[in-house]
This record gives C-alpha cells, structure tokens and sequence, in this order.
C-alpha cells in the first residue's frame, strides 16, 4: 500500500510553533517518525510539505495517479480553500484529514474545515501520534 502524506502551510515551522498545541517535534523529525511507522506497518509512504497553495493542489492531483490513501493537513488552508477543497473531493482513494490539535476546541474561525464532510476519517487533537494513526487507519482499510 502506497500513503501520501501532504502536509500545508506552515507546517515546516513545527519545532518552533507552540509546543503545546502542535507537539515537540521539528518537521524532519515528524517525517522521520512517519517512515519508521510506514515501516512497521508495512506500508510505503511519501511526505511532502509546502507553504504554496497550488503546490498543495499538484500534489493532491498526482496522488491521484499512484497512492492508495491519503493523510492531509493542510494547516490553515483548511479552514477556507474551497481550491483545496475541490481537489480534495477528486481522490477517489480514502483521504484521512490530520490536525495536530483539536481545532473544534480552539478559536471559532478553526473549528470548521472545508474538508471534513469528504474525508474518510478525521484524527484531530493527538499530536504526532495522529498521523501513526492515519497510516495505521489507511493500512487497516484495504
Ligand atoms: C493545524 C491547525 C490549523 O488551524 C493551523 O492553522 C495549523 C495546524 C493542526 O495541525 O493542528 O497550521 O492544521
């Protein structure tokens, strides 16, 4: 099974954004921790990360044509890129939506997201341990 993991906005920025909601642990080092997970799980997975909404959106398109699921956190685009939105709603492959923090108990303006009516499953709130999860949930579905 092949995972696309497409990470958004700012994600980049993980070691230095507040601990406490998004978890200790810089970006390469999440990346780390999802090739060791995919490893023991059998699975192959491919991280990708951007700061650029198209960007987001090729490659969301291109998973399209090899992955067999997909794990998305589009960081705060998901609150409001309907573009995202609309390429999201394209993968016919289960599509987990992965937030480091539970944003249906921060500001108003973060509980909603465009997504969340077309993925197969949200883990909100559990740090990087979500994203164990999401590979764990996609590797269970097949
Ligand atoms: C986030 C939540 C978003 O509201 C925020 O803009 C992010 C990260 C999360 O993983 O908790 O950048 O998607």
């Amino acid at each position: 099974m092949r995972i696309a993991v497409i990470n958004g906005v700012n994600l980049n920025a993980l070691g230095d954004r507040d601990p406490a909601l998004y978890g200790g642990l810089s970006y390469a080092e999440l990346e780390t921790r999802l090739y060791q997970w995919g490893m023991a799980l059998d699975v192959s997975v491919r991280c990708f990360q951007t700061n650029h909404e198209g960007q987001f959106i090729d490659w969301c398109h291109d998973a399209r044509r090899w992955a067999d699921g997909v794990v998305l956190n589009p960081g705060a685009w998901t609150h409001y890129s309907y573009a995202i939105r609309d390429a999201v709603e394209l993968i016919d492959v289960p599509v987990v939506e992965v937030h480091l923090s539970n944003i249906l108990e921060r500001e108003e303006w973060r509980r909603r997201s465009v997504i969340e009516d077309i993925a197969a499953h949200r883990i909100l709130g559990k740090g990087p341990e979500g994203y164990r999860e999401a590979l764990a949930w996609l590797a269970g579905s097949q």
